[in-house]
């Protein structure tokens, strides 16, 4: 099979990668990948933007794509999904409508009521005024949220009525568009994340392994949040009487609530949960595609076929699909940023050291990179996501920073304590 994977990050370089080690995969395009997957054995970049569908149908039927994965939200919630299958193409990857459980909050926030998903507490506004009299009522911390896509910007876990009153201004401004012209504003819960990422073939659910990651820039979780400083699975927090929980309170109840508005859900729902200090999975919120750098950790772990996997989903076939298969041990992710992430960060800076980090066992995925001239130049803040595995989380962790040490560009940045929860475990 010759699969295409939609995307340039992290998150699409360990995709790619993980199905080219399956001898059923010929040949991975990624649209437009970046310099890890341009450097991988048997794929290619094709120049094309994610938002291209017609040039990427196009490509698609002429060069017998026999699966196309969609990494990144955007061009899920622009319909490319609709799109490609109208073209009678394989698509793992959910429908615009199907989408909208990540680039509507507040349709989101409607699904769990319905469903009832335990989830936090929440209210709509469309203006400012309501907004304030409620967070008035409520008191801090209080989390107020833009209701669509802003590129993870749009959330702020307030703990002062003033932070929480600027947050609601600053959505109404007009600061992210037409995602701030509703409001989520919801109770603020305690306990630990943890990142359940569920493929799906709109019928059948199934979770894969657990995962937590590390949004704040700083050591011990402090400082402004990221995409993602790293990550590691399986996460203990997510116990086996936790996961059964999750999977008849949170994922099968969600997949009905969308199939009874007759949405085909066809992909990954990632539910972002909190574990309470009283041990219940409640819902921050559904992402509708792979989290990342939670793939980045978890896909090293799995031994089922990747593609027979994703490709059962666009067939509504999961229910007759063997039980997913995993490697024993742990893996742990860290990420190199750029020097002023998540700020202004310079572009175009030489990498040397990739190989001798391979050379430790580690997988070094590029998340904001490109080939020039035969060279790996930064292209991004986010630059690199590398995983180790190991029979521990110690080993994880020891062997990911073996790797990572090995890498070299002016002004990396990373953090020294990923996975620091799991350490002896
Ligand atoms: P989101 O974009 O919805 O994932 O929110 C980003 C981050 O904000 C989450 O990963 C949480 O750390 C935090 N957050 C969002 N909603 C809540 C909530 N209701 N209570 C506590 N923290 C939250
Ligand atoms: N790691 C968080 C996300 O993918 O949204």
């Amino acid at each position: 099979m010759r699969v295409l994977v939609v995307g340039n990050g992290g998150r699409e370089h360990a995709l790619a990668w993980k199905f080219l080690q399956s001898p059923q995969v010929q040949q991975v395009v990624c649209v437009p990948g970046n310099g890890g997957t341009a450097s991988l054995k048997n794929c290619r970049n094709l120049a094309l933007s994610v938002d291209d569908f017609e040039g990427i149908a196009r490509y698609a039927l002429v060069n017998n794509i026999g699966m196309i994965v969609v990494g990144p939200e955007l061009p899920l919630s622009l319909g490319i999904t609709d799109f490609l299958k109208a073209q009678d193409l394989k698509v793992f990857g959910p429908t615009q409508e199907g989408a909208q459980i990540e680039s509507s909050k507040a349709w989101a926030k409607d699904l769990m009521r319905e469903a009832a998903i335990p989830t936090a507490r929440a209210e709509v506004f469309t203006d400012a005024d309501s907004a304030i009299v409620y967070i008035r009522a409520q008191g801090a911390p209080i989390v107020i949220k833009a209701d669509g896509l802003a590129a993870g910007k749009g959330v702020t876990v307030a703990t002062s009525l003033e932070q929480a009153e600027n947050a609601v201004t600053a959505c109404f401004s007009g600061q992210f568009g037409k995602a701030g012209s509703q409001v989520v504003i919801e109770e603020c819960l305690q306990g630990q994340e943890v990142s359940i990422l569920a493929v799906t073939d709109g019928l059948t659910i199934r979770p894969l392994l657990p995962a937590q990651d590390h949004k704040r820039i700083g050591e011990n979780d402090t400082g402004e949040n990221t995409g993602g400083m790293g990550a590691y699975a399986p996460a203990p927090i997510a116990t086996p009487e936790i996961m059964q929980r999750i999977q008849t309170e949170i994922l099968e109840p969600a997949i009905r609530a969308l199939r009874d508005r007759n949405i085909d859900y066809r992909g990954v729902l990632y539910a972002g949960l909190m574990i309470t200090p009283e041990g219940d999975p409640k819902v921050i919120e559904f992402n509708c595609r792979f989290g990342d750098p939670e793939t980045q950790a978890i896909l090293p772990l799995l031994e089922t076929p990747l593609e027979k996997l994703l490709y059962a989903c666009t067939q509504r076939k999961l229910a007759d699909f063997p039980e997913i298969e995993w490697k024993s041990g742990a893996a742990t992710c860290v990420v190199i940023a750029s020097e002023g992430y998540p700020g202004n960060h310079p572009k175009g800076l030489a990498v040397s050291g990739i190989a001798a980090a391979e050379e430790t066992g580690a997988a070094v995925f590029h998340a904001g990179t490109q080939m020039k001239n035969n060279q790996i130049v930064t292209d991004g803040g986010r630059v690199f996501s590398v995983t180790a595995i190991g029979e521990t989380f110690d080993q994880s962790i020891e062997n990911a920073y073996r790797g990572v040490e090995r890498i070299q560009f002016e002004g990396m940045y990373y953090r020294r304590d990923i996975a620091y929860r799991v350490k002896g475990k």
